[in-house]
């Protein structure tokens, strides 16, 4: 049933390559995303919105943050990403050219599904990006993205999160095409980066056994903290869930820049950074962070993209990845970060695919 791994969640982790084929490939048409075939959205439809609002729980949220700073960037349409259960009770403004996408595996997060019945109420079109088919968020939207990541079993959310991300890249895509904040070929050229990127996800597996052995050196480690900026930060957040959600180390992201606000009183001599550093145009800002965490003793772990150059004296282990246009260094950064929780809580010896106190699908609020 693991084919041959010794955790489903590591099984996951490899099947992300053919994940994010499945879900993908479906959707270019022509060398450009496209949902009327699969999923019965008209190309116009793309055209309707003025604000959007991204909602969802947990690892499906961080996708959207993600989803977030892409659709702004590329499609210049104002976006706003919420936790469900916040999003609820905060009285949201929504009206008829408001976009909710609302984001879930399985399709079955009571506050996912209860913001998906508010928005409706309050006539936004509903988009649902979802995994399992015939789930009562997937019945309830309007619209439906089916994501094709196939049964995950693991608690921790993996080939998931990287399907809901590539979808994020696809809807970006189309609405930036839509409301001609990009051209044609800037879109197919857009696309066609995409396609490169899922092609690479294969060689960053190739990391695996150089992260379980540098990893060794957290056993008993009791905080953690990840450093990022932009769409690091948002990757550092999945980095930092997963982490502490199966190996039950105390992990904190942090947008890099906002650390010397208050966090930093917190680093000292051997205290573990995560600094995910893949975006060449927030470079030089991310090594002066470093640079502050590490002259205050801290054990740095850098991921970075090949190529870039780093002072090697500021960290103790730098991983490299694949050297992607920084728009889609989060499809191949979060393998590593998914790598480092699962190692991490294989040698502390947690139960990696059933995590205390959790379960697969919250259904209750
Ligand atoms: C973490 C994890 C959870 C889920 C969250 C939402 O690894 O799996 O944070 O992402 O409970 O679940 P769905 O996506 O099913 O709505």
């Amino acid at each position: 049933q693991k084919g041959g791994y010794d955790h489903f969640m590591l099984k996951e982790i490899y099947e992300q390559p053919r994940a994010l084929a499945d879900t993908v490939h479906p959707r270019i048409s022509d060398g450009l995303p496209s949902f009327e075939a699969q999923d019965d959205i008209p190309e116009g439809f793309w055209r309707q919105f003025d604000t959007i609002s991204i909602v969802a729980c947990g690892t499906a949220m961080h996708a959207g943050m993600i989803g977030k700073n892409l659709i702004e960037r590329l499609a210049r349409i104002p976006v706003e990403c919420d936790i469900a259960s916040e999003f609820r009770y905060r009285d949201p403004i929504l009206g008829k050219h408001s976009l909710v996408l609302l984001i879930s595996q399985s399709g079955e997060t009571a506050d996912t599904l209860a913001a998906l019945r508010l928005a409706r109420e309050r006539g936004a079109t509903t988009l649902a990006v979802v995994n399992v088919t015939g789930s009562s968020i997937a019945r309830e939207a309007d619209y439906v993205i089916r994501t094709f990541a196939g049964p995950e079993i693991a608690v921790a959310s993996t080939k998931a999160y990287s399907v809901q991300l590539s979808v994020m890249y696809l809807i970006a895509i189309r609405l930036a095409l839509a409301n001609r904040a990009v051209d044609d070929a800037r879109a197919r050229e857009l696309t066609s980066g995409l396609l490169g990127a899922i092609e690479t996800t294969k060689d960053v597996l190739g990391l695996n056994v150089e992260i379980k052995e540098y990893i060794k050196r957290y056993e008993s480690l009791r905080d953690l903290f990840f450093l990022g900026r932009g769409l690091d930060y948002a990757l550092s957040m999945e980095g930092s869930l997963k982490l502490k959600e199966i190996s039950y180390i105390h992990c904190e992201a942090y947008a890099a820049g906002e650390l010397k606000h208050g966090t930093i009183s917190l680093v000292t001599e051997g205290v573990p950074v995560v600094a995910v550093a893949t975006q060449e145009t927030l470079l030089p800002k991310m090594v002066s962070n470093i640079k502050e965490v590490h002259s205050r003793g801290a054990d740095v772990l850098l991921v970075c993209k090949q190529g870039l150059e780093v002072d090697p004296e500021i960290y103790s282990k730098r991983l490299d990845l694949p050297a992607l246009d920084d728009l889609f260094m989060p499809v191949v950064g979060v393998i590593v970060l998914q790598l480092l929780a699962y190692h991490t809580a294989v040698l502390r010896g947690c139960d990696v695919d059933k995590p205390r106190n959790l379960a697969k699908s919250v259904t209750v609020e």
